[in-house]
């Protein structure tokens, strides 16, 4: 597991995957993670946006090292988070991205779509992206830059 961050995790999803998320909470609390979930808590038709930018936002700020969000194919969560700074959040379905993003992208926000992954391989890809560290090095410098451009867009 990843010693160097504290074990708490922010989690929120659409109604699309309010389902998933149920159980994602289960699961990441059985490998001795704090969780908050900041909703959705139906499964009312509601806007992603509102729960990815909770999310985005805690991590931005730190709050939360890490963060979780699901929605039906995980492109609007994924989408909304990645405008907030300091946010590298990585959609993934498979194990091999899941793995890289952590390594190369330092990854900070797991994006599932709860309609494209199953319950099993969510589990999969949470636990291999809690248990894989960022390798650093020339890749601290890439990650660093991708803040600096932010800054200089948004300077205009
Ligand atoms: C909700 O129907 C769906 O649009 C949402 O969960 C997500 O897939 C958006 O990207």
């Amino acid at each position: 597991m990843n010693k160097d961050k504290e074990r708490k995790i922010v989690i929120g999803s659409d109604h699309a995957a309010f389902d998933l998320k149920e159980k994602v909470k289960k699961f990441v609390l059985e490998l001795n993670y704090k969780i908050n979930d900041i909703g959705t808590f139906t499964k009312e038709s509601i806007n992603y946006v509102d729960f990815g930018k909770k999310v985005a936002q805690a991590v931005s700020k730190k709050e939360y090292p890490m963060g979780i969000l699901l929605c039906g194919t995980g492109i609007g969560m994924s989408i909304t988070a990645n405008r907030f700074s300091g946010v590298r959040a990585a959609l993934c379905s498979d194990i091999f991205s899941v793995k890289m993003s952590r390594k190369h992208n330092d990854s900070n926000i797991l994006v599932l779509g709860g309609r494209v992954v199953g319950d099993i391989l969510a589990f999969e890809l949470i636990k291999v992206w809690l248990e894989t560290p960022f390798d650093g090095g020339r890749h601290l410098k890439r990650i660093m830059k991708i803040d600096d451009s932010i800054k200089v867009f948004s300077q205009g």
